[in-house]
């Protein structure tokens, strides 16, 4: 007989066990389950609505099944639909009659909304530290080449020559903004649905705060419709990481572009790469390009939950079973991405070369020219329009700006002066980006330390 069977005069069609299950996936959340069914146990005993013999009886029962759980001898069984009902079922046959007390002033409700926060704080704290790794990497990466010459890009086309230090800071001052973001959410959803009872609270004269010290929540929910309504937490999180797969397919974006031949900035190394079944000569970057793709997949996963929750009135509803197919999903991608995408960046060789090569062509010292003309008193717009010409006059001459004799920078104004030639060298374009967060060494190594000043107070 199914545990809420007493109403039932006829058992349920197969299908509908079927149908209805969940314990296929949210076995995954046996270990918070029982840790929310001890406390739920003490707590019980300790406001006096169960004795103590009870609750001993139960929390030993509980630790045995979670020891065997993790020892692989315990089968779940569709026919009692959940983890939380198979764990009650189990617990019962064990330890007789007194099982059935557990579920005192407690419904599925709140226990399954418990269990989902249990386990998500714990993986946000996985994910933070899988980010401080990558933000770690990256940092030291940056430190290798504050003196390594890019181009930077606009449109794809060569803008200004940069750093790939200042590159890769980019990327730095973007995870470090996912690694915060994670934190707010983690801060957010610290508050206990674990007593909310299925929707009104309960009769039963419990100890909420006891609850929330026992299993580690600053806070409790305030209303207990809320409690067990919210999966607002799940949303968050999943934004958090849509937005962190973004970022990664960013990047992951550039070294596919950077590894291509026409671009040979960057080698992937060959424990990150793979071949082709059929051209002997390939290496391709299917791990950037896997980490992209899964992009997709946790968008989708943001537009399932957003979509599942949508205009579901108060409280619980059994759409809400389907949160964890998502949720799962989302937090498995993206440790893997996180921890494969450091591994793959931290065996890839620059190639400095042929990056310091592709800042000789395209113009790129263009904008310092007009700078150059602009301080010299010529009105920006004006500047703008003079080297406008100088580049039609190279590319009709199959020249490059630097290539330009004095003379021939004097015809086009004559503010010119001798300087000028030393001025547009890549190296100064570089240097002369004085402002405030630019590409200039002074500049990146303030990044770099406020990068380690980062480390210093999180870590
Ligand atoms: N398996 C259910 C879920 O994951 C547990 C909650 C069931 N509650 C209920 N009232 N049927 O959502």
């Amino acid at each position: 007989m199914k545990l809420w069977g007493g109403r039932f005069s006829k058992s349920t069609a197969s299908i509908v066990d079927e149908f209805n299950a969940s314990i296929e996936f949210d076995q995954k959340l046996y270990k918070q389950d029982i840790m929310g069914s001890i406390a739920h146990g003490k707590m019980l005993s300790k406001c006096g609505i169960l004795t103590n013999e009870e609750a001993d009886k139960i929390i030993e029962g509980l630790e045995e099944i979670l020891k065997e759980i993790e020892e692989g001898k315990i089968e779940f069984k569709l026919e009692y639909e959940d983890i939380h009902m198979n764990i009650e079922k189990i617990l019962t046959d064990k330890i007789g009659e007194v099982g059935k007390k557990l579920h005192t002033a407690r419904s599925r409700n709140d226990q399954v909304a418990v269990d989902i926060r249990l386990y998500l704080k714990e993986e946000i704290n996985n994910i933070l530290i899988l980010l401080k790794n990558l933000l770690y990497a990256i940092l030291e990466m940056s430190k290798e080449h504050v003196d390594t010459i890019m181009p930077g890009y606009t449109h794809l086309q060569r803008a200004q020559p940069i750093t790939v230090a200042y590159h890769i800071m980019a990327y730095f001052n973007m995870f470090r903004r996912d690694y915060t973001r994670l934190e707010d959410c983690l801060e957010r959803m610290d508050y206990l649905p674990l007593g909310a009872g299925a929707l009104a609270g309960t009769t039963y004269n419990t100890d909420r705060d006891f609850l929330a010290e026992q299993l580690r929540f600053a806070n409790i929910c305030e209303n207990s419709l809320d409690a067990v309504s919210d999966r607002d937490f799940i949303i968050e999180f999943i934004s958090a990481a849509s937005i962190i797969s973004m970022h990664l397919s960013r990047i992951c974006e550039e070294i596919i572009i950077w590894n291509s031949a026409e671009f040979d900035f960057i080698e992937l190394d060959d424990s990150y790469s793979t071949g082709s079944s059929i051209m002997p000569q390939k290496k391709n970057p299917d791990i950037a390009e896997l980490i992209r793709g899964k992009t997709g997949r946790i968008y989708g996963n943001l537009m399932n939950i957003l979509t599942m929750m949508k205009a579901l009135p108060l409280a619980y509803n059994k759409d809400m079973q389907e949160d964890k197919i998502p949720l799962f999903d989302t937090v498995d991608n993206i440790k893997i991405s996180l921890k494969i995408f450091k591994e793959m960046v931290v065996t890839t060789k620059f190639k400095k070369e042929n990056m310091r090569k592709a800042t000789k062509s395209g113009f790129m010292n263009a904008t310092d020219v007009a700078d150059y003309l602009t301080k010299k008193g010529v009105p920006f717009r004006t500047s703008h329009e003079i080297v406008g010409k100088m580049v039609l006059f190279c590319i009709e001459n199959n020249k490059n700006i630097d290539d330009l004799s004095l003379e021939e920078f004097r015809s086009f104004s004559d503010s010119f002066t001798e300087d000028i030639l030393e001025k547009i060298k890549i190296e100064n374009c570089i240097e002369s980006k004085v402002s405030i967060g630019s590409t200039s060494k002074a500049n990146v190594m303030e990044m770099i330390k406020n990068g380690e000043e980062f480390f210093e107070e999180e870590f």
